[in-house]
């Protein structure tokens, strides 16, 4: 594990103290007062936080905790859309801007909240009269754009379970997750728009849908003019919204029911379907989307995920509505037209909080920081990371040239399964390139070895969560022994599968996984999807596949490969079987070297030991080898 990590070097780094005016104006004030107090009461703290919010009836018992099964709010019932939007239009925020969306070309598209709460009940209304019903799974495989968010708040709105697959996934992946969750509609749209190429994506669903008997319905949203055709079973989005009433009682719903699936990579071929709740993860976004975004009445927010990840789950759709924030989306990338296009974009909207990923910022590091010094970003007051270890490098970059070395970074570490940002450094608090920073007000946790003992500081071990949390997975569907492995797999914690180091004053750096989970460009992919897409073309016998470090993109895919007996290697084989990916996982998870081999390592048992191909190819020892086949 990490014993020999040096965490001297690490210790050395510079502190960056924000101005004092960052932690007086803060929603949550002085963090370890406010970490005190939860620990004084964890469900007082808890409760406090959802009396801030709207509940059609109040809960018995704010937790029960049945290890390893937690139940948050017992008895409470909700709607997370009363919430996200009546409680804003019925208040001063009716005209207030909730959703911005920019495309390509200048296009703009503004909602008040009146406006998207109207939307939102009239295509609520249409998925009611399809008859999709409390319960059922509703399949969203759309492009960044306004109707993506209407369509996942119109299923929050009926109680229907939402299971939003990003737009980058290729067929079979799509399939896979349609099948699993017996999703009864699938909605998309005709096209996807990036650099300025429409992708088909109705094509990629035609191709997911064929064995998947539970489909009824597909809607789409018709992007294109003039508008292509629709089959049998196929809605036009709009169409299905012509006649519908803008009034849709929100559905009443136990704090415990099912709120939505999201698929994330394991460490076997087929993804986990994770499952959150109504209740809890309704209180942990807005929680986190408050406290620790400290997101005000006048701020204009930019997550730049897209709601097919969690992050945009979380922090594009249902914390900043629940709190009431303008929400700022846009289906540009960040090099088309020109580098310089999120820049333009935060000058033009005035963006305030602004949300990326560290992959994003190693590549405006490497566009030059001419690009961002052409516009004006001083109304930035907070900048944030999320998905994969912020390297110092690209800290003191995104500081000093993004946020002019006055805003504070909020590194934040978390996951699909915690539905909620866990760790990081408040705003106002000493920031420590390198170190995700503290848990936050909320949450325990802790770096420990194998056996579950504490680390000493300065010591690397396994990243656990000490006790239950309110956002957290309630089961992974229909596979519930998954869910339990996280609480078991040491006694009594949750086993989060990353690796970490503890420095001192409890701040807290995250090394990587720990795990057969490769993070490319801030997405998880499991080396078990990649190999079983490999092996699923007709020239491969046997594939195994390793993460290899990148400077770019944190870890590139390379893919060690036996060919079938009559098929020799070739370079245009090698294109193949990228191809191949491509189109059953889509392009993330392109394996970017190919090596044709006679032989795997392999354990005794038949297990392949992918850490073995890793030391050898970093050139780097490969520890024990006591288990490998001769
Ligand atoms: O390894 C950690 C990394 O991303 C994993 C979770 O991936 P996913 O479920 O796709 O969610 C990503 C967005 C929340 C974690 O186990 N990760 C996430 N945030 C950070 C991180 N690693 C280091 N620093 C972070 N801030």
């Amino acid at each position: 594990m990490t014993e020999d990590f040096d965490v001297r070097l690490v210790e050395d780094v510079k502190t960056y103290t924000p101005d004092p005016q960052y932690r007086k104006n803060a929603w949550m004030g002085d963090y370890q007062k406010a970490y005190d107090e939860f620990l004084a009461d964890p469900d007082a703290f808890w409760e406090k936080m959802a009396k801030e919010l709207d509940w059609i009836s109040p809960w018995d018992k704010v937790k029960e905790w049945n290890y390893p099964y937690a139940k948050w709010f017992t008895g409470a019932k909700l709607n997370i859309t009363a919430n996200c939007l009546d409680r804003h239009v019925n208040d001063t925020r009716r005209n207030k801007v909730a959703l911005i969306w920019r495309g390509e070309g200048g296009r703009e598209r503004i909602f008040t909240y009146q406006k998207l709460l109207s939307q939102v009940a009239r295509f609520a209304n249409a998925l009611r009269k399809i008859g999709v019903k409390k319960g059922d799974t509703v399949c969203i495989y759309m492009p960044l754009v306004p109707e993506q968010l209407i369509a996942m708040l119109a299923c929050a709105r009926i109680g229907a379970v939402h299971s939003v697959v990003f737009g980058g996934f290729g067929a079979a992946a799509l399939n896979m997750r349609i099948t699993d969750a017996d999703a009864k509609v699938v909605i998309t749209a005709d096209i996807t728009i990036r650099r300025g190429k429409a992708i088909q994506l109705k094509a990629i669903v035609d191709e997911a849908i064929i064995n998947a008997s539970t489909v009824e319905h597909v809607v789409v949203l018709r992007r294109r003019e003039p508008h292509v055709d629709l089959h049998e079973n196929e809605l036009d989005f709009y169409e299905m919204m012509d006649g519908m009433s803008d009034v849709c009682p929100p559905e009443v719903m136990d704090a415990e029911d099912p709120f939505f699936i999201l698929y994330t990579s394991g460490s076997t071929g087929k993804p986990k379907g994770i499952v959150h709740t109504c209740g809890g993860y309704m209180v942990g976004t807005y929680y986190t989307s408050k406290y620790i975004f400290d997101i005000k009445d006048n701020d204009t927010f930019w997550c730049t995920a897209d709601p097919g990840w969690i992050t945009g789950h979380s922090y594009i759709v249902y914390g900043p509505l629940a709190v009431g924030a303008t929400v700022f989306i846009s289906e540009l990338t960040p090099d088309y037209p020109d580098a310089g296009s999120y820049w333009n974009l935060i000058e033009e909207q005035k963006i305030t909080i602004f949300y990326t990923a560290p992959t994003a910022i190693r590549m405006f590091m490497k566009m030059g920081e001419s690009w961002p010094d052409k516009y004006d970003l001083s109304s930035l007051r907070i900048i944030g990371s999320v998905g994969e270890p912020l390297n110092p490098e690209a800290f003191e970059w995104y500081y000093r040239v993004i946020g002019k070395s006055r805003t504070p970074i909020l590194d934040t570490w978390w996951q699909t399964e915690t539905g909620m940002h866990m760790i990081t450094t408040m705003i106002g608090e000493p920031m420590r390139p390198g170190f995700a920073g503290k848990p936050i007000p909320g949450v325990e946790a802790d770096v420990v070895d194998k056996d579950g003992n504490s680390v000493k500081p300065g010591t690397g071990g396994l990243l656990v969560i000490k006790s239950p949390w309110p956002a957290m997975l309630r089961t992974v569907y229909k596979d519930d022994e998954r869910y339990r492995k996280y609480w078991e797999t040491i006694s009594g914690v949750y086993t989060v599968g990353d690796l970490a180091v503890k420095g001192k004053d409890g701040y807290i750096m995250i090394l990587g996984r720990s795990d057969d989970i490769i993070i490319v460009a801030g997405h998880n992919i499991g080396t078990a999807e990649v190999e079983s897409a490999l092996v699923s073309h007709h020239a491969v016998a046997e594939a195994a596949v390793i993460g290899k470090p990148d400077v770019m993109k944190g870890n590139s895919i390379k893919a060690f490969v036996i060919l079938r007996v009559g098929n020799n290697p070739s370079d245009r084989l090698k294109q193949d079987l990228m191809h191949h990916v491509r189109t059953t996982l889509g392009p993330i998870a392109i394996p970017h070297e190919i090596d044709f081999v006679d032989k795997l390592p392999k354990t005794r048992s038949g297990k392949i030991m992918r850490r073995v191909l890793k030391a050898q190819e970093m050139g780097i020892d490969p520890g024990d080898v006591s288990t490998l086949e001769e």
